[in-house]
């Protein structure tokens, strides 16, 4: 694989010595009472923190979104449960304003001392921000007293906010070495991946992914749709898919990309795979019988009678059942095909992983996700032929960090949306804001 170089400027190209410094990151984490309950995107950003730390002199004050907020009084969409977290990781004081712009904002700024770090309140409680507003960037700037911005938020540079695109033309301005990395990583993937390539697709809505799917097949050896966007896949191919979640909208592009699939397999070394067999019941939640079904009519197996009692007889996904998870045979496949490759993008789970099995079944609709995960880490006898593993997506991301399985992936993006954007090859108006390398 040949480097392509991130041709920004990081914090590395530029002197931050005695510097007043303010870093855009991406603090949208999922926060229940209070309390984070996936902090990967805030310890991600803890190396571009220490390493401004690190310059003589500096202050460094950061600003975020958290959600969609309706306003101000939208508690829940407070950072001060970010900057508390922020502050155990760093092990070291994180001052909070319960403003981002005006007096409040500006008078916690000015008395910071030299490398003391303060969070700001979320940008999005003032809706400006999300129109770009050249006035609210100016605020920013204005009560952050800030010589330099330094965009670190990788996960909201597709979007053209106040806070990522117009204060760039306020300051000078350069990435964060996350962003960096980030760029980085998913272009030379993209660019110059080591082959053969395997891309596997999940998620719920194939209108999300239209365009990734279609420079996945541009340049993938193989590419697996899986999750519930598989369904509409299925529903092309006129099998049953019972009462699964569908999306009737993008049927017709859903054609097109098979289409467009079984174009490049006749023409070239390509494989599209799309489950043959799934996991199903009547219920997501873990509460009705769970059974495998082979996709074509066939019954492969009865988990919670398995081994007691033999096979019953041969029979079709039945109308009300509900297809969970790709099957043991789907998995395997896409679980071979990227045991032979050097490279694999992955974004999106393969089932409903977030369902504990009440009777039977322990993390029933998790198996087909723990079968492509184990193919592309290796266990311990396989370690040596892993693949270059890049994976993306929130809560394929979350879900690998709570497995505690984050470390053994090559990359793992804190990009959603963002990361989605640079596969499919978009200029990002985050990145395309800041200061060039020449
Ligand atoms: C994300 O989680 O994808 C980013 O933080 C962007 O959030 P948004 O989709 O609300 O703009």
């Amino acid at each position: 694989m040949s480097v392509v170089g991130f041709n920004k400027k990081t914090v590395k190209d530029i002197n931050l010595e005695n510097k007043r410094v303010l870093m855009r990151a991406d603090y949208n984490v999922p926060v229940q009472n209070g309390k984070i309950s996936d902090d990967y995107r805030i310890k991600q950003s803890v190396q571009t923190i220490k390493y401004i730390l690190s310059q003589k002199g500096t202050r460094l004050v950061i600003i975020s979104h958290l959600g969609r907020p309706t306003g101000p009084d939208d508690k829940a969409a407070s950072l001060k449960p970010v900057a508390e977290h922020l502050s155990k990781i760093l092990d070291r004081k994180v001052r909070f304003a319960t403003d981002c712009i005006g007096e409040t904002a500006k008078a916690a700024a000015q008395s910071m001392g030299e490398h003391e770090v303060l969070l700001l309140e979320n940008v999005r409680f003032h809706p400006e921000e999300e129109k770009n507003d050249p006035a609210f960037a100016k605020a920013l700037a204005e009560a952050s007293q800030a010589e330099v911005f330094v965009q670190d938020g990788f996960g909201v540079v597709h979007r053209a906010h106040a806070s990522t695109e117009a204060v760039t033309h306020l300051l000078p301005s350069v990435a964060g070495l996350l962003l960096a990395n980030e760029v980085e990583t998913i272009e030379n993937v993209i660019k110059d991946p080591a082959k053969p390539l395997v891309s596997v697709v999940g998620g719920a809505k194939i209108s999300d992914k239209i365009e990734v799917l279609d420079k996945l097949i541009d340049i993938s050896d193989c590419v697996a749709v899986i999750g519930a966007m598989a369904n509409n896949f299925l529903l092309a191919e006129k099998l049953r898919v019972g009462k699964s979640k569908l999306e009737p909208e993008a049927m017709d592009t859903t054609r097109e990309i098979l289409e467009r699939a079984k174009k490049e397999e006749k023409a070239r070394n390509f494989n599209f795979i799309i489950p043959i067999d799934a996991v199903v019941s009547t219920k997501a939640n873990g509460t009705a019988p769970t059974r495998i079904v082979d996709l074509s009519g066939n019954n492969l197996a009865d988990i919670e009678a398995y081994p007691k009692t033999p096979r019953q007889a041969a029979y079709n996904l039945q109308a009300d059942e509900i297809i969970l998870d790709i099957g043991p045979v789907s998995a395997a496949m896409i679980a071979g095909a990227i045991k032979l490759s050097n490279t694999v993008i992955w974004n999106g789970t393969a089932g409903v992983t977030e369902t504990r099995g009440i009777a039977g079944a322990h993390d029933p609709f998790a198996h087909g996700t723990h079968t492509i995960i184990e193919a592309m880490i290796g266990d311990s006898n396989q370690h040596a032929n892993k693949p270059f593993s890049l994976v993306g997506g929130g809560d394929t991301v979350s879900y690998v960090e709570q497995l505690g399985l984050t470390e053994d992936f090559n990359h793992v993006s804190t990009g959603g949306g963002a990361s989605l954007e640079l596969i499919a090859g978009h200029k990002l108006p985050g990145i395309e804001a800041l200061q060039a390398k020449n």
